[in-house]
């Protein structure tokens, strides 16, 4: 079998089998015996190496030090838009892992690195509706032209899985009493979520020659080395901890919700999972126990800071409103959430009562999405 890791560390890291059946591991053998002869041995090459195209920001360290500790070889292209790639230094040190500050929008940067790149995971991009508003311009040729370039240019590299990370802000606004999996109608509301539909259709009606598959990400939340305070959860715990009256606008709209950490594992889960069970299949990743509203955020948030404050405020401007059905990725990946949004709301509070983040006002662009420096 490849990628049998040999860090001695963490448990949780190395031999997460969480939901596995004990009869699934024929298969994984079977994927990774594939993997040997098409990929390997064919190519020449000893071990997987997995480029993350855009793997220095809120999500892509975690999954970066979650890929490595399973044995993974990790090769990050970042542009660094935010100024925030001190993110990646403590990964520096790690055998495995690379790190180039290169725009992968042009598809000649890439290239020039697939010689011993076995998979790719494409994270890169400007990142929310706010900032894709923002900038239209840096978002079209960045989320449109540049992630297009990639996933077509990948085609006849030799590669072996490309996981496009798209996003459950693609359902945009459904009914009250609707659950959205896989098949529902996607209607995206912002620029940000029209590019990542766009991107979907491009691996969906073109047969490249590597397995595609598309994982709809939930809003995420939980610690990172690379802190974003302008995702719902983090940006509510730290106020409410830091004494604020939160404003909660929208506070009855429905969100699915993913820890950093299990990103990193539904990513794994892919990597190892037989092509067939993935190609050019569309994945909800989070955790039926992980849909919420605002309303119940804050409640979890003054559960455990009792002395929280917040108000309920009319009139907001964000239309989404979806819960989701994770169904497709446990039946299929057996993948189920390590963590809820409670137990990351503890984490939260923890790092902050221990002085972490208090840089934030000095460095606000290192903790969230504010001001793009491209190209
Ligand atoms: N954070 C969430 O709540 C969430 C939810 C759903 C899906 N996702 C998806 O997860 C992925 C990662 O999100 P994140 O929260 O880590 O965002 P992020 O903004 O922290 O990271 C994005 C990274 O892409 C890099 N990048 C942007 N343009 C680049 C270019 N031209 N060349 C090289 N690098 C470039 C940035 O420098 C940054 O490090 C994205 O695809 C996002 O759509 C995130």
């Amino acid at each position: 079998m490849t990628n049998t890791s040999t860090h001695p560390s963490h448990p949780l890291l190395v031999s997460d089998r969480t939901g596995y059946p004990a009869d699934y591991q024929p298969k994984m053998d079977d994927e990774a015996n594939r993997v040997q002869d098409d990929i390997l041995t064919k190519r020449g090459l000893k071990k997987r190496k997995v480029l993350l195209v855009g793997g220095a920001g809120y999500v892509g360290v975690p999954v970066a030090q979650y890929l490595l500790a399973k044995g993974y070889d990790v090769l990050n292209i970042d542009r660094n838009i935010y100024g925030h790639h001190m993110a990646v230094s403590g990964l520096l040190m790690i055998p495995g892992y690379t790190y180039k500050n290169v725009d992968f929008a042009d598809f000649r940067n890439v290239e020039e690195l697939l010689g011993d790149v076995t998979d790719v995971v494409v994270l890169g991009g400007l990142v929310g509706d706010p900032i894709t508003k923002k900038y239209p311009d840096e978002s079209h040729a960045i989320n449109d032209v540049g992630v297009s370039n990639v996933l077509k240019g990948l085609d006849g590299q030799g590669m072996n899985k490309v996981l496009f990370i798209s996003t459950c802000s693609n359902y945009g606004e459904i009914p009250e009493d609707q659950i959205a999996d896989e098949d529902y109608a996607l209607k995206p509301l912002s620029l940000y979520a029209k590019s990542k539909v766009m991107q979907e259709q491009v691996l969906l009606q073109n047969d490249f020659d590597y397995t595609a598959s598309i994982l709809r990400f939930s809003t995420a939340f939980g610690l990172s080395p690379r802190m974003r305070f302008d995702l719902t959860v983090n940006e509510f715990t730290r106020a409410m901890f830091l004494g604020e009256n939160m404003e909660v606008y929208d506070a009855d709209t429905w969100r699915p919700y993913c820890h950093t950490f299990d990103f990193g594992r539904a990513i794994a889960r892919a990597l190892e999972a037989p092509r067939d069970n993935i190609h050019k299949i569309p994945f909800n990743v989070g955790g039926d126990n992980n849909n919420f509203t605002k309303q119940m955020v804050v409640d979890q948030i003054c559960k455990q800071l009792p002395d929280a404050k917040y108000s309920i405020v009319e009139g907001g401007f964000d239309r989404r409103n979806y819960r989701v059905n994770f169904s497709r990725i446990k039946d299929v990946l057996y993948f189920t959430p390590h963590y809820d949004v409670g137990q990351g709301i503890a984490q939260l509070i923890y790092a902050l009562q221990q002085g972490l983040f208090s840089d934030h006002d000095q460095n606000p662009n290192f903790y969230n999405n504010r001001v793009v420096s491209y190209p």
